[in-house]
């Protein structure tokens, strides 16, 4: 297992068990796309797949042929402009004004396991043996520079990761305002298009559509990944689901400005792409200068959706994540934001403390408004010191006393921002991102601080840092509430303004890896408004990723299905809130709120003291529950079952690698009477045994695997509106949690 090349034809052939991936380098050098999909045997030669035919009004490179155009050809790492007019992997502009290049073959390096990205997050291997890597070195001779082409690809894992790096290897400078991280053409369109977006508060929707000849495309321009359109999609056969049938996912390993596009051309060939958001882009290449793309990953699953996204999910969660709280479980939190809001003193948030801990909280996380003269959204940002009226002992005195409460204690630190009501501002107020001469634009009153400047990024890691050495601190909520605009940077000159959006997710980078360093056992949770930046870029420096501010159990249903296509349950902040809900005003009963955020990291986003008695022994039940089976749903095989974007009911599982354990959720939003006998086919399960099935504590019955996975689990509720005695009568937002155990 692992790349061939075969000299004789210029084939590569990426292969595992189960997929192949096929490059040829073309007759006139440049690299030719042959194949991504299910494994085909080891041949010299495909070059059957390469079509050289006559087809009107096309351009052909060779004289006196009418046969090889580049417009009817599929390729790696395409260019405009050279008998190909669709859009490219890349553009570089030269002294002369031209954009026209050629890059061509050079040499190609095999070797076993894979490279590091320098200052980006990407996937890695935990030994040689896991994954192959391909370095194709590609020259534009004119130019005098390289492209090296990275692909690797996993042995244990349908997924091949992807980047470019340039080098100025000549006396000139250019301009590179293109430069994809993976660009691949499909020879066919029968695909639908399937991509996650939403806004605030509703994240990550599933929306679906066909492919069309043409150009679709999601993106965001707006400095982050954004809630608006997530840097993943997938290209999934009409006739695929969930379960069965050829599905794609691409998603890039990125926290700014993406591009993830599909055109459609006259012939039906699909070009995917996917990148840096060449609006605005620019990256200045001086001589002897490298620059390299972040990581996009391609995974092919013939299983279907399912099976595309728990590969993401291991890979994601394995061999992305990393450090101490990897593979550790995660504590249950509670955190202040919605029971306080900014308006909290010491002694409320040591009683909220103490009410957790009671029902059995593992950590206690303090939310924005502890900071500066932070006591509205409108001032102090920027200020990390402790505000001594609200915490007269600073965070170092409360951090002991929620230590002594017997809880770990977390913060909320906002690094990128300030306000213009601030210390740091009036100190720095040339440290902000904002054009020369023109009105700065705000966003919740705050601007972002300009962290492509080494400086600014170095001031803030002290601040962070020194607040961390002198108190005792287990967690950090990274919030980022706004976006970019007038993107400029007072630090660089006019040739390199158009790497201020990367340069700002550099250093954003680089400042997540210095405290990551310095505080290996932190964890880490990321958050921009809710779900703005959830990207497998950050997932790399925080494990964890408060999924949405929107905590209604209802919607959360959608965002987090939405959200699961591609990343791990162990990903997803979700958090139990008070009702009626702080965003929507609805009412969901609280054990459908603990079955929603048990499928995530959980936590409480409340004050316990304002439940009752009632309640709060329920809260005491869900963390019991959560801390008995929080490894197995963040660590076991998750499959989607029944989709909130399609009708009144929700399912999703997790089955343990063995198959001896499995836990279903299943959620009914709308009441219905008198409706049918209803049952949902499991997943996941060992036909052969047998499994005893529990639910809040009681056991209900022992089926078969092959009983729950053919016939299936009996889900008709008691819609009948009579209800029969011992029956838990259902209303709106009902749920169940049941426990599979194999004998
Ligand atoms: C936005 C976050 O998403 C919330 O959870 C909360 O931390 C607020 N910011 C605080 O300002």
């Amino acid at each position: 297992m692992g790349i061939l090349y075969h000299e004789s034809t210029k084939e590569f052939h990426l292969f595992n068990s189960e997929i192949s991936y096929l490059i040829k380098v073309l007759r006139n050098g440049q690299l030719g796309q042959l194949y991504f999909g299910k494994k085909v045997p080891q041949k010299e030669d495909y070059s059957y797949l390469i079509e050289n035919r006559y087809r009107p009004v096309s351009a052909y490179v060779y004289d006196n042929e009418y046969t090889f155009s580049l417009e009817h050809l599929k390729q790696e790492y395409p260019a405009y402009g050279t008998t190909d007019f669709r859009l490219p992997a890349l553009e570089i502009t030269q002294p002369n004004g031209s954009r026209i290049t050629d890059f061509k073959y050079v040499s190609h390096k095999i070797y076993k396991g894979k490279p590091t990205l320098k200052g980006l997050p990407a996937t890695y291997t935990e030994s040689e043996d896991e994954a192959d890597t391909l370095e194709i070195l590609l020259r534009d001779e004119l130019l005098n520079v390289e492209i090296t082409l990275l692909y690797t690809i996993f042995q244990k894992e349908n997924a091949i990761a992807r980047s470019a790096r340039f080098e100025n290897k000549g006396m000139e400078t250019y301009q590179i305002t293109r430069s994809m991280s993976l660009s691949l053409d499909l020879p066919d369109d029968e695909y639908e298009w399937i991509q996650f977006s939403g806004a605030w508060g509703r994240e990550r929707y599933v929306k679906t559509r066909m492919l069309q000849q043409g150009i679709q495309s999601v993106g965001s321009t707006r400095g982050a990944s954004s809630h608006h359109h997530n840097p993943f999609v997938m290209l999934k056969r009409p006739t695929a689901d969930e379960f069965q049938g050829e599905v794609m996912g691409f998603s890039l390993i990125y926290s700014g400005n993406f591009l993830a596009q599909a055109e459609v051309d006259t012939y039906n060939v699909t070009r995917m792409m996917m990148g840096i958001h060449p609006l605005g882009f620019s990256w200045c290449l001086k001589p002897k200068e490298e620059f390299q793309t972040p990581e996009a990953v391609m995974v092919y699953s013939a299983e279907g959706m399912n099976g595309m996204s728990q590969i993401f999910h291991r890979l994601y969660r394995t061999r992305l994540a990393r450090g101490f709280w990897r593979d550790r479980e995660r504590p249950v939190l509670l955190n202040n934001w919605e029971a306080t809001y900014f308006d909290f003193t010491r002694e409320k948030l040591l009683e909220i403390a103490k009410n957790a801990k009671e029902d059995g909280v593992e950590l206690f996380v303090l939310d924005d408004g502890w900071f500066g003269s932070r006591c509205t959204e409108t001032k102090g940002l920027g200020d990390w010191w402790p505000n001594e009226e609200r915490l007269p002992d600073g965070i170092k005195g409360l951090s002991q006393e929620i230590e002594d409460i017997g809880l770990k204690f977390g913060l909320w630190f906002e690094p990128e921002m300030v306000n213009k009501d601030s210390e740091l501002y009036r100190s720095h107020p040339d440290w902000i991102i904002q054009t020369p001469d023109r009105h700065p634009s705000h966003g919740r009153k705050q601007y972002v601080l300009d962290f492509s400047r080494k400086e600014v990024v170095d001031y803030i890691y002290e601040m962070v840092a020194k607040i961390l050495r002198e108190s005792k601190i287990s967690y950090i909520k990274w919030d980022m509430n706004r976006n970019i605009t007038e993107c400029f940077s007072a630090g660089y000159g006019a040739e390199r303004q158009g790497e201020i959006f990367h340069r700002y997710i550099l250093g954003l980078y680089d400042l997540y890896d210095r405290l990551n360093q310095e505080f290996p056992q932190i964890l880490f949770e990321s958050c921009a408004s809710g779900g703005g930046r959830f990207d497998p870029g950050l997932l790399y420096y925080a494990p964890q990723c408060w999924t949405s501010d929107d905590t209604d159990a209802a919607e959360r249903q959608k965002i987090q299905y939405g959200t699961s296509y591609a990343y791990p349950i162990s990903s997803m902040g979700a958090h139990v809130s008070i009702t009626p809900n702080h965003q929507l005003n609805r009412v969901t009963p609280l054990k459908t709120r603990g079955n929603v955020a048990a499928f995530g990291a959980f936590g409480y986003e409340l004050d316990l003291a304002k439940l009752t008695k009632e309640e709060r022994d329920l809260v005491k039940e869900q963390i019991r529950f959560v801390k008995k089976y929080r490894k197995l749903i963040h660590t076991g095989t998750f499959y989607r079952l029944l989709s909130p974007f399609e009708g009144n009911f929700t399912a999703w599982m997790v089955a343990s690698e063995d198959k001896k354990q499995a836990i279903v959720a299943y959620f009914k939003t709308l009441n219905d009477v008198n409706q049918e006998f209803r049952k949902l086919r499991l997943k996941g399960l060992d036909q052969a045994y047998l499994y005893h099935m529990t639910e809040e504590g009681r056991e209900t019955g022992a089926f078969y695997g092959s009983e729950l996975m053919n016939i299936g689990m009996v889900t008709t509720d008691a819609s009948a509106g009579e209800v029969s005695a011992g029956e838990e009568p259902c209303g709106d937002f009902w749920s169940r949690m049941v426990v599979l155990e194999a004998e």
